[in-house]
């Protein structure tokens, strides 16, 4: 359960790691500080943003505050992630990310997923008749997403394994000593050769392909090309913030509708509440939790003074979990009002060019479980196994027994 203002646990903030999305005990900790104001220094003496208001106001502010865990400003452009550059140039490389990850275009992948999603369930539910259960997150939720970005990107189904595995070693680099700071087209020279080479094809190439790869090197920024390793760059980036993301949400929110069967059975019941439940997850169980900023020009933030220079933090999981906005906010609920309005995906310019695809990816993955198990369990024992990404939130495995119909 939440703290109110009235019976707030003695949690101070200085007990409050935003660092460790995975301690059982912070939403309560959250609370409590929402009760006490919208921001508070936590022990890296950092501001941590925890009300919904002002966490959507810091993220809307990209006049005031760059985006980046690490050092601000000391890579060079083509090794700065879209993430991290600062307007008005960022809005116009995010141009090209919008078109590439545009409603139409993601649309045209829905066939290709819902076939590799039913291929995978497949594996999955041969593996439950066999040995009575199946991890869930290796067989399923992890592989989606990797398919997709591939598929997105115009790269060949045969290196799916590689990109997945790629895409996690990237991740476990740069959260080892200065991985943050250093330029992720160095941090895998095998994923960086074979994106090189692809890249290199589509340069070379009289007719290339129309993928996001060609679209990155034939658009003029400010009347230039993106450089070869800029386009190797935010290629390398779009692969780690789709894949890590999506899969998070997918191990969550099958972790959910196992837990609490009713919440399942009420899917297989009514379909329409498929879209519901991907929402729910997504505030519940925010897959991005922490997103950090630098400030760059003084502002006040829900009434807060921020000073050029600081570091600043803005919980995701605190705001989706704010009673100001969502009533009940602990519990995971169907049939909550406006169900969307949550910032899972982050607010303002650098909001997620990439959701409709995770929400599309959600939706087939559910409904391909839906149409053919009828029950989902956990696994006897079953502990949550995180995922040791700091900023984010799902399992890293999940045992589960898939129960088809009729056995
Ligand atoms: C459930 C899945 C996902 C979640 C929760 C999520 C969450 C987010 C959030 C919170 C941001 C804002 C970052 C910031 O303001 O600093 C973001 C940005 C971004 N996401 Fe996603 N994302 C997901 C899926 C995807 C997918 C599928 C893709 C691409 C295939 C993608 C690509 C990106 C990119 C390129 C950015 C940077 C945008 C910019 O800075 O302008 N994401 N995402």
């Amino acid at each position: 359960m939440s703290a109110s203002a009235g019976n707030a646990p003695a949690a101070t903030p200085a007990e409050v790691d935003p660092f460790d999305s995975n301690s059982e005990a912070r939403y309560d900790a959250f609370a409590t500080l929402r009760a006490r104001g919208p921001a508070h220094t936590v022990p890296s003496g950092q501001r941590f943003f925890v009300h919904r208001s002002a966490v959507e106001q810091g993220l809307k502010s990209v006049d005031h505050f760059v985006g980046s865990f690490g050092d601000v400003g000391q890579s060079k452009e083509e090794d700065t992630l879209l993430a991290a550059i600062a307007e008005p140039r960022h809005g116009k490389i995010r141009k090209l990310f919008n078109s590439a990850l545009a409603y139409n275009h993601a649309s045209q992948v829905e066939p290709f997923t819902r076939r590799y999603a039913e291929a995978r369930l497949d594996d999955a539910l041969a593996e439950c008749r066999r040995a009575g259960g199946t991890e869930i997150m290796e067989a399923f939720a992890r592989r989606i997403p990797s398919a997709v970005i591939a598929e997105v990107l115009g790269i060949p189904n045969d290196r799916i394994d590689d990109f997945a595995r790629w895409s996690d070693e990237v991740l476990q680099r740069q959260s080892q000593a200065d991985g943050i700071n250093a330029p992720i087209a160095d941090l895998h020279p095998e994923f960086s050769s074979y994106l090189e080479a692809r890249i290199d094809e589509r340069i070379a190439a009289a007719d290339p392909p129309n993928d996001m790869i060609t679209r990155l090197l034939r658009a003029e920024v400010d009347g230039e090309r993106l450089s070869r390793r800029a386009v190797l760059t935010q290629t390398i980036f779009l692969i780690v913030a789709g894949n890590e993301t999506t899969r998070n949400l997918l191990g969550n929110l099958i972790h959910r509708l196992a837990e609490v069967p009713e919440r399942y059975a009420a899917l297989r019941a009514n379909r329409e509440l498929v879209a519901n439940a991907i929402e729910e997850s997504l505030r519940f169980d925010s897959p991005v939790q922490l997103l950090a900023r630098t400030c760059t020009k003084k502002i006040e933030v829900g009434g807060v003074r921020v000073n050029p220079g600081e570091r600043v933090l803005y919980s995701i999981a605190s705001a989706n979990r704010d009673e100001r906005c969502f009533p009940d906010p602990d519990t995971f609920r169907l049939d909550r009002p406006r169900p969307r309005d949550h910032v899972a995906f982050g607010a303002g310019p650098h909001v997620c060019p990439g959701a409709f695809l995770a929400r599309m990816e959600a939706r087939v993955a559910l409904e391909t479980l839906l149409d053919r198990v009828a029950r989902i369990e956990l696994a006897p024992g079953h502990a949550f196994d995180p995922n040791p990404v700091f900023w984010a939130l799902g399992p890293r495995t999940l045992r589960v027994r898939l129960i088809e119909e009729g056995s």
